[in-house]
């Protein structure tokens, strides 16, 4: 016969099981929220080839907080229109995500690989660039690689964006977390930025 601790365990034991199967099926999935809702502009796996940056590989925290930036406004992401889609932009896209969601795509985006885009790039100022990458590689670690840096991934990156990025940073109209790295993107003419650009790019 069964004690009533027995039972009361078995009980509490089927509840538990039960609310963990909910937990699993209420959870986000990651892989199907990005194809669902990412894919179109930042392709398969968030390597790109639109007009858009690619976000695979980016580390979950980076992944995090800059999605939080497009929601409160910090950050204000260029309108964009895929075919046979409205135009929208990221600060839409984002605002419309909940916690979970930014958690498990944030997670899904982590373990996917980034592959470098391939460019045209000019040899003069890669070489230029390489010099001027020195005073960034104290926080944007293997030749701006490294996702562990919590900064991005510079290296590879669809040209243009690294361009209109590294201007919104100096015209405030992106804001940095970083007052460091605007003191140093300050110095920087329009020269200097495409010089650092085609570095970024050029393969390493
Ligand atoms: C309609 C096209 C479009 C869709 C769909 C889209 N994005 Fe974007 N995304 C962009 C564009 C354009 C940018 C560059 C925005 C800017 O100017 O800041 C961007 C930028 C980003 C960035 C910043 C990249 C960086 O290097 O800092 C992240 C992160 C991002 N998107 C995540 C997502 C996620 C996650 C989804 C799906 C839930 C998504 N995007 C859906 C177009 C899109
Ligand atoms: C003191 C640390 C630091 C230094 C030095 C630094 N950065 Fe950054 N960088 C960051 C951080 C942190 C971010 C993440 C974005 C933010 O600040 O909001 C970032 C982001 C960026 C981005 C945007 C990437 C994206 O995907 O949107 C670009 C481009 C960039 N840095 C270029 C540079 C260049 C070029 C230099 C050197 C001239 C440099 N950084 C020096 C810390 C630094």
């Amino acid at each position: 016969m069964m004690t009533r601790k027995t039972a009361l365990s078995l009980l509490m034991g089927a509840s538990f099981l039960m609310s963990g199967t909910a937990t699993t099926v209420m959870a986000a999935d990651g892989a199907a929220l990005a194809k669902d809702k990412c894919e179109s502009c930042h392709g398969e796996n968030g390597n790109s080839e639109k007009k858009v940056p690619s976000i695979a590989g980016f580390s979950a925290p980076y992944f995090i907080q800059t999605m939080e930036d497009y929601t409160d406004g910090e950050r204000t992401g260029e309108k964009f229109k895929t075919e046979g889609e409205d135009e929208t932009d990221m600060n839409a896209i984002a605002k419309a995500l909940s916690a979970d969601d930014l958690k498990a795509l944030g997670d899904y985006f982590a373990a996917q690989t980034f592959v470098p885009r391939i460019q045209e790039v000019d040899a003069a100022l890669v070489k230029k660039g390489k010099r001027i990458f020195r005073k960034c590689k104290k926080c944007h670690t293997d030749e701006g690689a490294n996702p562990e840096d919590d900064a991005s991934i510079l290296s590879g990156q669809f040209m243009p964006y690294l361009e209109t990025q590294i201007k919104q940073f100096v015209s405030k109209d992106r804001k940095s977390h970083s007052r460091k790295m605007l003191k140093k993107l300050k110095k920087l003419d329009d020269e200097d930025i495409s010089a650092v650009v085609n570095y970024l790019a050029s393969p390493k």
